[in-house]
């Protein structure tokens, strides 16, 4: 029955509509007032409000709903696999497996985050901020899934490897998912432990990186798929650490001494973690083979002279001085001290040792 059926059927029967003033009558408005509800213990996601306090997040919100990219509308079709060989397959699934130790946890991590800011009652766009970059990351995850696919169907994990090379890349596989296991219970435990900005400041460190990085290989590879996603990746990953930044100016001002000391530790923590694909992991936290790093390297030989567009050894640390110099500069403003990266030739405060717990950056 169309709309205009249902008038006409009303009209016949001559029914009239009651008047607000005849509905209200019916409320129930006892004597000695109404009863409280309880109070929604904490932390809890009720009751909710949409509170804006930082209209510059709400602002990015919306622009990360027009900016997104569909992983589908690539055409990977186009990624041909038999224009490689079976080594230079292999070796570049190597690097998609060993990107999506990072950019796969992306979704659960940030989903994760999400659910925390609701919780602590973060204002509606923090909370729709974190939405939008689990969204991102899922499609990042999706890249990753995709070329693994379309290079070495069954991969990163189930597919049988048949030469020295395949069998070595797995395994180095399965030692990267060993330390991201790690990695994930470290982050669960610090979720609800810290305050935003210690979180922000570690997820800042990885969004910085991960920008530089990705717009380095668009301009390096040699294949048009691949530009097409480091291009789109890369562009969300800007987005994410605007994201930061802005969440961290409004949080910082009130961080303690005894979180800046923290947080000076988190930036060391971010290097050990993610240098891992960007450049070459420090001898601490990595649980490895001995030989690990050595067939690492092979790998990743083959893969950047298959075109993947892995920049050098020497580049890659370039990216990383100037992204580290970039977080300095926004940390001083702060009076947030940075830590010393010997690796780098980086100076600043000896955090010591790193360990699991001390993990929480991601891409
Ligand atoms: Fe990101
Ligand atoms: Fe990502």
């Amino acid at each position: 029955m169309g709309a205009s059926t249902i008038k006409l059927a009303k009209a016949n029967l001559n029914v009239t509509e009651p008047t607000v003033e005849e509905l209200k009558k019916a409320l129930f408005y006892p004597a000695g007032g109404l009863t409280p509800a309880p109070e929604v213990p904490q932390p809890n996601i009720f009751p909710f409000e949409w509170r804006v306090e930082t209209p510059k997040l709400a602002e990015i919100y919306e622009r990360a709903k027009l900016e997104g990219f569909n992983p589908a509308s690539i055409p990977w079709a186009t990624l041909d696999p038999d224009s490689f060989t079976a080594d230079e397959r292999v070796a570049m699934m190597y690097w998609w497996a060993l990107l999506s130790n990072f950019d796969s946890s992306g979704p659960a991590v940030f989903a994760r985050a999400m659910i925390h800011a609701f919780e602590v009652h973060e204002e509606d766009p923090v909370r729709k901020c974190f939405f939008s970059i689990t969204r991102d990351e899922v499609n990042h995850e999706e890249c990753c899934q995709r070329a693994i696919q379309r290079l070495v169907p069954g991969g990163p994990l189930n597919f049988e490897p048949r030469s020295e090379l395949e069998h070595a890349a797995v395994n180095n596989i399965q030692w990267l998912y060993h330390n991201g296991g790690r990695y994930w219970t470290g982050f669960n435990n610090a979720v609800g432990k810290y305050p935003l900005a210690v979180l922000f400041t570690s997820f800042m460190l990885g969004e910085v990186a991960s920008s530089t990085l990705f717009h380095g290989m668009a301009r390096a590879t040699r294949h048009p798929v691949f530009e097409q996603v480091f291009r789109s990746v890369g562009r969300d990953e800007s987005r994410h650490l605007q994201i930061c930044i802005t969440l961290l100016e409004q949080q910082w001002p009130g961080l303690s001494d005894e979180y800046r000391g923290f947080v000076t530790k988190q930036l060391r923590a971010g290097f050990v973690f993610l240098s891992m694909v960007l450049w070459e992991p420090p001898m601490m936290f990595w649980q490895l083979p001995d030989y690990f790093l050595q067939n690492h390297r092979v790998l990743l030989n083959i893969a950047r002279r298959a075109g993947l567009g892995i920049l050098s050894v020497d580049d890659q640390a370039e990216n990383w001085r100037v992204a580290i110099a970039k977080v300095r500069k926004l940390l001083e403003r702060w009076r947030i001290e940075f830590p010393a990266i010997p690796e780098l030739d980086i100076e600043g405060v000896d955090v010591g040792d790193i360990s699991d717990a001390d993990i929480i950056p991601v891409f």
